[in-house]
């Protein structure tokens, strides 16, 4: 049997210099999905005499996969075409068909992928079956990267499984994120609070503390008039919008007040704490009471984030806590990304800190970041940093 050919964008040959414009293609179609979660954001480019004939992308969970909606477009036109795929075709029945055996019977010449589905129901199943029916099969490598940067809280969670954590926090110029009495509405302006709607609903889960439960009564919601998507993405999106993220509040002693917000928003609500569950906790349609191993006395971070990603297919998940939560994902290593939003003001040296990490005694023991993205937002400043 033939094997799966790895070329870097340096090694092609002229007759196929073009390849990486329809693989960029099919990556930037891969990400007019806001989400899709539990799977991955996938775009497909069907290629005939130097031409696109068919375009698709995974729209949400249980919609057609991206190499079907381009297969339908193309029609009879797939046949003999180059199929540019952000990440492996998938081998398995799910929810629909493997898209590796619609390839097949459309008869395609040759399949072009950036990176391997690291899905043990795929992972590298879906390229046998390809080249196992004679289509040729190769890995554009310098894709991969960015295959993988379209989904990464689908590789965490098959790869560690864990979901992938974005911490959130919104300061002041010196650092503060809540007054001395807890007020902290709001602190980023009305933009860089839509922003924050957009990482809502690009998130499997939205996770919160009791302590900004109780303080700030907040939603924690997807909500369409905030998100302030143009009319194109809102029809595109239409499906993912419709479902809202999980929404988690770490509560070791379950004192979430029944009347929270946070409670009634529409979609799903998981309470997790340490404390034995007592009778009065009674779970409703939306929300789920759980006990959790302890770690000291309060929800272990560790097997809280596993069990996000085994029992609810979390893949990207969303912090939006107070400092002690946040502080706690830091220093546990938990935070795959740290998004601060700095407004212009200043709340003095009495207003509550970004974080509570305490005992670095030189610089060689401060925790190291590296700014992965900076721009501004109206008059507040984001900063997106990864832990180095
Ligand atoms: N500027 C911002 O971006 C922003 C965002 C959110 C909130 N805030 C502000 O932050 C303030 C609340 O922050 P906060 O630091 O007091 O509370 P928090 O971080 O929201 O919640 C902390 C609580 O979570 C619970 N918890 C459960 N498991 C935990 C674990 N493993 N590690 C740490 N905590 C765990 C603990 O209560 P139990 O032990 O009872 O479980 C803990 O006291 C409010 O004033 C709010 O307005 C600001």
């Amino acid at each position: 049997m033939k094997v799966m050919k790895k070329i870097r964008n340096d090694e092609l040959e002229p007759a196929i210099l073009d390849w990486p414009v329809y693989m960029q293609r099919a990556i930037d179609l891969a990400g007019n999905s806001i989400n899709t979660s539990p799977n991955p954001r996938v775009g497909c480019v069907l290629v005939s005499d130097s031409k696109i004939v068919g375009e698709g992308w995974h729209i949400a969970a249980g919609e057609a996969h991206a190499e079907v909606m381009a297969l339908v477009q193309a029609g009879a036109r797939a046949k003999s075409s180059v199929a540019f795929v952000s990440l492996e075709p998938c081998s398995h029945i799910g929810r629909t068909g493997p898209c590796s055996d619609a390839l097949i019977e459309a008869n395609v010449a040759i399949v072009v992928i950036a990176s391997i589905d690291p899905n043990p129901a795929v992972a590298g199943q879906g390229v046998d079956k390809l080249l196992a029916a004679g289509i040729e099969v190769v890995q554009l490598i310098d894709f991969d990267l960015a295959a993988r940067g379209l989904n990464p809280g689908y590789f965490k969670r098959r790869e560690e499984g864990r979901p992938y954590v974005r911490c959130k926090l919104a300061m002041s110029l010196d650092g503060r994120t809540a007054l001395v009495n807890g007020e902290s509405k709001w602190i980023s302006g009305p933009q860089s609070r839509s922003d924050v709607q957009r990482l809502r609903a690009a998130s499997s889960a939205v996770l919160t503390g009791i302590e900004t439960v109780l303080a700030d009564d907040p939603s924690l919601n997807v909500r369409l008039e905030e998100l302030k998507l143009d009319p194109e993405e809102l029809a595109l999106n239409q499906l993912a919008l419709s479902r809202q993220p999980l929404r988690v509040i770490l509560d070791s002693q379950f004192r979430t007040p029944e009347t929270a917000k946070i409670l009634e928003a529409p979609g799903e609500v998981k309470i997790f704490g340490v404390e034995a569950l007592d009778s009065a906790k009674t779970p409703t349609a939306n929300v789920e009471y759980r006990q959790f191993e302890a770690r000291g006395k309060r929800v272990n971070l560790h097997s809280m984030l596993e069990s996000l990603a085994s029992d609810f297919a979390c893949t990207e998940v969303l912090v939006e806590a107070g400092a002690t939560l946040s502080t706690a994902f830091i220093e546990a290593g938990l935070v795959d990304e740290l998004i601060l939003y700095i407004a212009p003001k200043l709340l003095g040296s009495d207003a509550r800190s970004l974080l509570n990490i305490t005992g670095i005694q030189s610089m060689s023991d401060c925790l190291n970041f590296e700014i992965t993205d900076l721009r501004q937002i109206d008059s507040d400043i984001r900063v997106t940093l990864k832990p180095v």
